[in-house]
């Protein structure tokens, strides 16, 4: 039936009624907050291009994630930023590494907060780059060692989930199979399967200290104008025992999410990531947006694509949204 009859207005006149034929709703549930650990006391560095965040010592990050969790967030994505760096990210894999202590601390104080910890050496080395340099490029195969050993540390230490963030061809099936014969069958791999070469991670790195010395990450992470290569990384990853796959970023890669979501039957993370919350920020100190709602209408926006886990700096304050909204 068309016009007359029809009428697709009739569903907007109310607002109960606008509620109740919603399609999707945002949830507390969904969101992971990340956060930046540091080293040294008392150290609480704001990042400049990220207002509101902050690179945190471990005792101010237990003060951090309390206030997280009592925000109703109830998963943190751990980035550490470690005092020395070297070569081939061995400082990430030792048992009193940043991120390893700032997991026990948490653990200690927070019992429930759910804690996933990035994996990746760009953190972690002097160059910058997420793996072991051999001949002017980052060397899959040697990088894998790294990778597999900094996550049975991480899972020592008591992080709840692994997500290599790297883009090694292999990462997965490696860490899978060294976490299992650690025993760390019940920890879970969150993918960063489909994670691109984008320019939004330029905040991230000025946050993380991560910025590559020389070259960029094109030989590793994906060309943005690729879809179908999406689909085959996520695959793979998915075979090798991915156990969640995620898209990064998210606001500029929303077909990725809705193409990944309805062809595999999986989990999917999307990663708002460092440069479109620092867009959102930055138009709404300007007064140019309405900050709250473009928030609101960004992540609502990830969600209908497909993504049942948000990872986003924006957590706390869209939990604070959403509970209002709930409330009235
Ligand atoms: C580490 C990593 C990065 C991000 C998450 N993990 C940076 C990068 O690949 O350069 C980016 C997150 C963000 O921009 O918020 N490899």
């Amino acid at each position: 039936m068309a016009f007359p009859e029809t009428r697709m207005r009739r569903l907007r006149y109310n607002s109960v009624l606008r509620d109740m034929v919603t399609e999707t709703h945002l949830s507390v549930d969904d969101l992971v907050m990340p956060l930046f650990v540091c080293a040294g006391t008392n150290v609480r560095n704001p990042i400049g291009s990220m207002p509101g965040n902050y690179q945190l010592s471990v005792e101010n990050l237990v003060e951090e994630c309390k206030k997280v969790y009592a925000s109703g967030v109830r998963a943190v994505l751990l980035f550490g930023i470690p005092a020395e760096k070297d070569e081939d990210g061995s400082v990430a894999c030792e048992h009193n590494g940043i991120v390893q202590t700032a997991t026990r601390a948490i653990k200690k104080e927070i019992e429930d907060l759910y804690i996933i910890a990035d994996v990746c050496n760009c953190e972690y080395t002097t160059h910058g780059h997420c793996g072991t340099i051999i001949d002017g490029d980052v060397d899959n195969d040697t990088t894998l060692e790294t990778l597999a050993r900094q996550s049975v540390s991480l899972a020592e230490a008591g992080v709840d989930m692994i997500a290599p963030s790297d883009m090694m061809d292999g990462r997965v099936g490696k860490i899978r199979k060294a976490l299992d014969e650690a025993h760390f069958e019940k920890i879970p791999i969150m993918a960063y399967s489909a994670k691109f070469a984008s320019a939004f991670y330029g905040p991230f790195r000025d946050a993380a200290e991560s910025a590559p010395k020389f070259g960029n990450r094109a030989t590793y992470q994906m060309n943005p104008a690729n879809s179908n290569e999406a689909v085959r990384e996520v695959q793979l990853d998915i075979e090798e025992g991915a156990d969640i796959v995620m898209v990064k970023p998210a606001m500029a890669f929303l077909d990725i999410v809705y193409r990944v979501k309805t062809e595999f039957k999986m989990p999917v993370a999307a990663y708002n990531v460092s440069g479109e919350f620092s867009m959102v920020k930055a138009t709404g100190e300007k007064g140019w947006i309405d900050e709250a709602r473009v928030m609101i209408e960004v992540l609502t926006s990830i969600k209908r694509a497909g993504a049942d886990i948000i990872i986003t700096y924006h957590a706390v304050e869209a939990a604070n949204i959403i509970k209002g909204i709930n409330e009235q």
